[in-house]
């Protein structure tokens, strides 16, 4: 059986059989402890065994990751749980070499990335991966109980959404053999798509169309994006959420994000509460009391304008000063969300620093576009009203030297029974170092991707 539904509806005295991997054994001259694990839930079982077995020589002697099968009877415990197995039998699937590179001790994250592939028995890790996997149903279960479609926008593009030099290329040529036109230029007319292909950075083009059509919509896949940013915070594969709602202004994708991000902690608090209390012990004291409080607060709001007077008053020395129609520097919104010690949304950003397709306000200054910045993880959400208006779209697009052939299909949408709308993307890596305390990116993806590292 599975340890979560051992924990949750067995009692002492009830006869078992389970299968897992051990994490630590001990053994005395009669008598041992295993600390046995099966991944189905944070908490390990504690096995005792005596010299009664036939086999209790062998068994002393089982490594640390070994593979096992157990029968045994629950039994009292005056350890950490109140249950532990007697063990009745034991018989070992596959013993763990010696080297095997997880011991019951300490290691450094570092020295666990580089092992990607068995860092995910350790509990923290256990902890975070299932985390990971309640955060994501979670958010599918805010969009369907809210009416949004789910649609799965593709992977391979021809369009250009968040910048074609951010995107990897897709191509089946020979690279020591490219063809080439007659001016010495490669010749994409030949590849696959008869044109230059990408893998996405961002499905928001086509859950645009989407939300013309279904009204609320949402995407929840993998994004790529070729930035050589050696940080904690960015990732060359991550995942995004990116929904998309007509008749929806500004105002209105705020209070959906705030709404949405109370929904997914509520059900971390009420689902991980055995991980909740691991990070709060291991990784981020006062972490709970951080997503309680998340829950019940009203998250900040300011312009990006109040945002540079609040760091222009600061009695901080930055590295970088802070300046109107500017980009934040990281250490920017680490003062920010600081300041506020809480989520805050920075609205009407300068319009040359954001991306083309978000709407122009009056003041011909700035546009529609709000992020939500969090303590940590920094930004954690990237929205916006989109420009629906053709002149201006149009305009931008060839300010911001979009291939504007690509998108002629998208500038269509605002032909063809054109609405106001609006849409955000959450970065699920960056929602989930925010929940777990985890401080680098890379211990959030089960095997990350990032500038030098491809490993597994
Ligand atoms: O701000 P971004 O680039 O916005 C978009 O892609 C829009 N198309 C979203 C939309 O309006 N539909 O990315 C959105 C979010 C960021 O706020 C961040 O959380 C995450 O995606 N993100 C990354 N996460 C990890 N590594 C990276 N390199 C990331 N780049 C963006
Ligand atoms: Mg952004």
């Amino acid at each position: 059986m599975d340890l979560v539904d051992l924990f949750k509806s067995k009692k002492i005295g009830d006869k078992v059989k389970l299968e897992g991997w051990i994490r630590n054994n001990r053994d005395q001259k009669e008598f041992g402890f295993i600390d046995f694990f099966d991944g189905t839930c944070l908490k390990s079982l504690q096995l005792v065994y005596d010299n009664k077995l036939d086999n209790f020589k062998e068994v002393c002697h089982y490594h640390v990751g070994s593979s096992i099968v157990v029968d045994g009877e629950l039994v009292k415990s005056n350890g950490k749980q109140d249950i532990e197995l007697k063990v009745e039998k034991i018989e070992l699937l596959d013993d763990a070499d010696e080297d095997y590179p997880i011991q019951p001790k300490r290691h450094s994250m570092e020295f666990l990335r580089s092992v990607s592939y068995l860092r995910s028995r350790t509990k923290t890790f256990q902890a975070v991966f299932r985390v990971r996997n309640v955060v994501s149903f979670a958010i599918h279960e805010y969009f369907q109980n809210n009416n949004y479609l789910y649609v799965h926008t593709p992977l391979v593009t021809a369009c250009d959404c968040e910048g074609s030099n951010q995107m990897f290329k897709v191509s089946t040529f020979d690279f020591d053999n490219i063809p080439v036109d007659k001016d010495g230029k490669v010749d994409f007319s030949k590849d696959l798509f008869g044109k230059q292909a990408f893998i996405t950075g961002s499905g928001q083009l086509h859950g645009e169309a989407f939300a013309m059509s279904f009204k609320k919509i949402y995407t929840f896949g993998p994004t790529f994006r070729t930035e050589n940013s050696n940080t904690k915070v960015h990732a060359n594969e991550f995942w995004m959420i990116e929904p998309e709602i007509a008749f929806c202004d500004i105002n209105g994708v705020m209070d959906i994000e705030e709404d949405m991000l109370k929904f997914v902690v509520q059900r971390v608090l009420d689902k991980c509460p055995d991980e909740i209390d691991f990070f709060d012990s291991f990784v981020e004291k006062g972490l709970r009391e951080k997503l309680e409080k998340l829950v019940k607060s009203k998250f900040k709001k300011i312009t990006h304008k109040e945002a540079i007077d609040l760091l222009k008053k600061a009695k901080v020395k930055f590295e970088f000063k802070p300046e109107y129609g500017e980009d934040l520097a990281k250490e920017h919104e680490k003062y920010i969300t600081e300041y506020f010690n809480s989520p805050v949304f920075i609205y009407n950003w300068p319009k040359d620093i954001k991306a083309w397709y978000m709407k122009e306000n009056s003041d011909g200054e700035t546009v529609a576009a709000v992020d939500l910045e969090v303590p940590g993880a920094g930004e954690l959400i990237g929205g916006s009203e989109r420009e629906v208006d053709l002149e201006v779209l149009n305009r931008k697009i060839k300010e911001f030297g979009v291939d504007k052939e690509s998108i002629d299909w998208y500038i269509n949408l605002r032909r063809f029974g054109n609405c106001y709308h609006s849409g955000f993307g959450l970065g699920l890596d960056r929602l989930l170092m925010y929940v777990t305390g985890i401080e680098n990116i890379r211990d959030v993806i089960p095997f990350p991707r990032t500038p030098g590292n491809c490993e597994y």
